[in-house]
């Protein structure tokens, strides 16, 4: 996507090797700051304070970590101490475990001198294989929007939750690559952006992505969402998936789960964008999904630009209130209307997935 014109990826790694430049995310809708890792250390520590998030982004950062960490002399034991400090970082998100296994099946069979040269190739090649998984889903995504514009004959409203946006991944998105498609091909959108508290990916990423594009959208605090969908005010929701196991259940952010309740009393169609490597094959269903817990201040505090430019956290409870903080949720298969995948689509079941990816064995 471009930033002022300029075509920009969220994870670049620089011609000499000796970094990867990232967006600090933690910055924006505020301030865009771009930020240099140059260790694993710093990887590891993008990754868990959130600096990049967003499944495949996660994945992305890891390989690049994975390609810092890699000497001209690395050992068997250095990259496998390398991978568990990378994949130690968030639980929830199997692209980052998908990205560590192809990495070190790559590596490991290499003599060591030629290990560093295939790392910097390797998390390259995942980095393009998204962008072109991404593109993929948004043909497919766009031709489900166009044929509701037709039907509807006026602007597709679509919701969102979270941020499943170019931010997340190498660049396009996933759940919203098929609304910068509609909107680039003349095919009139607006797009609800649900805040999602407590770390507001909605309201700060999402809104700012769609912003700076140009796309309509409204930002609403999660809580409106229901009453949303029973006025009408939906035609769509549409979010991306943290992990999906063989059955078609979907871990996504917090909140995700009651939009797919209150889609489906209202009959609107609920579909979630997935990239291949969010398929977790080794899962038979979603109650085995790791759910990631967060610091209880991400939901005691909030983070906020006050007038005259300063940005501060303040406090919203009173200090004796315990918080409990799960960041996902599993929307369980029966409520998707169908997965978005790079393949094309399908139905949110073990049969639908095998269809489209007939290669992989399942849990
Ligand atoms: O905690 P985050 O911000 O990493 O969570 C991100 C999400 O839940 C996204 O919806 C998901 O990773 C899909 S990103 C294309």
């Amino acid at each position: 996507m471009k930033i002022a014109g300029t075509p920009t990826r969220s994870i670049r790694p620089l011609a000499d090797r000796s970094g990867v430049e990232i967006i600090d995310q933690t910055h924006l809708p505020h301030a865009l700051v771009f930020r240099t890792l140059r260790t694993l250390e710093a990887a590891c520590e993008a990754i868990k304070t959130m600096q990049v998030r967003g499944a495949p982004l996660i994945g992305a950062t890891a390989a690049y970590g994975l390609a810092l960490a890699v000497s001209d002399d690395a050992s068997d034991a250095r990259i496998d101490a390398a991978c568990a400090q990378l994949a130690a970082t968030r639980p929830t998100a199997v692209n980052l475990r998908w990205a560590l296994e192809r990495m070190r099946a790559r590596l490991l069979p290499l003599p060591a001198p030629a290990r560093r040269d295939a790392a910097w190739a390797e998390a390259g090649a995942i980095c393009d294989e998204d962008v072109a998984i991404n593109e993929a889903i948004a043909r497919h995504g766009l031709a489900l929007i166009r044929d509701m514009h037709a039907a509807k004959g006026r602007a597709v409203n679509l919701m969102t939750h979270c941020n499943a946006g170019w931010l997340a991944t190498v660049d396009w998105g996933t759940a919203l690559a098929p609304v910068y498609a509609a909107h680039d091909a003349g095919v009139p959108v607006h797009v609800w952006v649900s805040e999602t508290r407590p770390r507001n990916q909605g309201a700060a990423l999402t809104a700012w992505e769609l912003a700076s594009h140009g796309v309509p959208h409204t930002v609403i605090c999660d809580n409106a969402a229901g009453h949303l969908m029973r006025q009408g005010e939906v035609d769509l929701v549409l979010v991306g998936a943290d992990r999906v196991a063989a059955n078609g259940d979907v871990a996504n952010k917090i909140g995700t789960y009651l939009k797919a309740l209150a889609a489906h009393d209202n009959g609107i169609p609920f579909y979630v964008a997935v990239p291949g490597p969010t398929i977790d094959w080794r899962l038979a269903d979603g109650s085995g999904i790791p759910i990631e817990a967060r610091a209880a201040a991400e939901v005691t505090h909030i983070r906020g630009q006050a007038e005259g430019g300063r940005v501060l956290d303040v406090c919203l409870t009173p200090a004796a209130s315990p918080a409990a903080n799960p960041a996902f949720d599993v929307t369980p298969a029966r409520l998707i209307t169908g997965l978005i995948t790079e393949r094309g689509l399908c139905p949110a079941s073990r049969a639908g997935l095998r269809a489209l990816y007939p290669g992989h064995a399942d849990g």
